[in-house]
């Protein structure tokens, strides 16, 4: 930790001087995330979270900030640490160390900063967490132990989280109740789709400024994550291709017109790669011995193991940063790899994450998950819980009436005839 930093007794951050920047930033959010602001006026007014204290960990973004000061507003105590090294707005984190919140996080940190933040965060002793790939949880059980007992329960932001969670659960080692945030329909079918759809490709441009049309698309896991992207990589005349494990998303994707094919034939033909599995070692040396000069790769998943680079490390003659965000590899062939992001989140390192009006959702369930554990976290059985359809259904309408979209309702005669079994032909 050799740079300079600004630092306070309850922030460390990479500069202070950036705040207002940074303000503005969540200001632009702010307007655009409709469903928080409706519900931080409700809960500002009835204090639904005062004596309550929040540690989190995630990705510290402008959309993140109006999460954090929606709590605050409801009356938590709020502690934070981003949960990538790369994801950290500084700009954000300094308007947040400005209005008083307990923050840790800059872009940057290494793995033994990462720590060093959760465990600056774990101090004020938290009644909940609130994870998004559930490295805060795992800190606390596995080495803040004596915490539990005061947490009343916690959230999950994403797919690979969750897996996770639900995994501890099932071999008893989870000891406090989890939501999981990931798996509401207001959050997985939209967050993932067309969140991660719209910023990773908005990461790729961003990092390498290339064409997409006529490109080889190639899109590893074609679930909620990967769909999104190759249906928005579809809509720029990329050709997409996808490689998957799983049956019924093969043919969803063959259905909707892209090619499927196993890694091992798609790593000769792609263009841009990009992974959206949650599971480790996806692209691998063998894969970037046959790829074409000048292939793009990167990945969207959690976690930056889906693409081995230090096997592309230990075959490339040279390496170096050719653009912010973008570091080009010279194979002992002449050929040229470029990899994003250090194979991190591609949409959070090199753009900003998803856009404001998708988190408004995702952040949305957040926010009443911590109500629903503050009202009743005491009474959960320990295990990893669903949100209720009631919570998707609120956040939809509050959003659809923002979009100016008009919902049709059942009559009582149409509501009888749903369950009427007496009525065929
Ligand atoms: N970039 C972001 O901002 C962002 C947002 C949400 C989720 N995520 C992360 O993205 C990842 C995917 O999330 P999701 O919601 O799409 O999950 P998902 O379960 O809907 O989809 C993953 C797909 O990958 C497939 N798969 C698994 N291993 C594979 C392999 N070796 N090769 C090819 N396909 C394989 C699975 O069959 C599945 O269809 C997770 O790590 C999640 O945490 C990232």
């Amino acid at each position: 930790m050799s740079e300079n930093f600004s630092l306070a007794e309850n922030y460390k951050v990479r500069d202070i001087e950036l705040a207002a920047a940074g303000r503005m930033k969540i200001d632009w959010s702010e307007s655009r995330m409709p469903v928080m602001a409706a519900l931080r006026k409700e809960h500002a007014e009835k204090q639904s979270l005062k004596g309550f204290r929040i540690t989190g960990c995630l990705h510290v973004t402008k959309e993140t900030a109006v999460l954090i000061e929606t709590l605050k507003a409801a009356g938590a105590e709020i502690s934070w640490s981003g949960c990538n090294p790369l994801s950290t707005s500084d700009e954000v984190a300094a308007a947040l160390a400005q209005a008083g919140i307990s923050i840790y996080a800059w872009h940057g940190m290494n793995t033994e900063d990462f720590y060093w933040c959760i465990d600056k965060t774990l101090e004020i002793k938290p009644t909940m967490t609130l994870d998004d790939g559930a490295d805060l949880i795992f800190s606390v059980h596995n080495r803040h132990p004596g915490l539990i007992e005061g947490i009343l329960g916690g959230t999950e932001e994403t797919t690979t989280g969750v897996h996770r969670l639900r995994a501890m659960a099932k071999d008893g080692a989870l000891k406090y109740p989890v939501i999981a945030v990931n798996d509401a329909e207001t959050k997985w079918d939209f967050d993932n789709v067309f969140g991660t759809g719209q910023s990773s490709l908005d990461g790729i441009m961003r990092a390498t400024s290339v064409l997409l049309a006529g490109k080889n698309f190639v899109v590893a896991g074609y679930g909620h994550c990967g769909y999104g992207c190759a249906l928005r990589a579809d809509g720029m005349g990329a050709n997409v291709i996808a490689t998957e494990i799983k049956a019924t998303a093969a043919l969803k994707a063959t259905l909707n017109g892209h090619r499927v094919m196993q890694m091992d034939e798609a790593a000769a033909v792609g263009d841009i790669f990009i992974t959206a599995t949650g599971m480790k070692d996806v692209i691998v040396g063998r894969h970037f011995e046959v790829m074409r000069d000048g292939a793009i790769v990167c990945n969207t998943g959690h976690y930056d193991c889906e693409i081995k680079i230090d096997d592309l490390e230990a075959l490339a003659e040279s390496k170096r940063t050719i653009r912010p965000n973008c570091e080009e590899y010279l194979m002992k062939d002449g050929r040229r790899i470029y990899i994003l992001a250090q194979g991190r989140l591609v949409n959070l390192a090199a753009a900003e994450g998803h856009p404001s009006e998708v988190m408004d959702m995702s952040f949305a369930n957040q926010f009443l998950s911590m109500v629903a554990l503050a009202e009743k976290g005491r009474e959960m059985e320990v295990d990893v819980h669903d949100i209720t359809d009631e919570q998707d259904q609120t956040i939809a309408t509050i959003k659809l009436e923002t979009l100016d979209a008009g919902l049709d309702f059942l009559t009582p005669d149409q509501i009888a005839y749903m369950d009427d079994y007496s009525a065929g032909t």
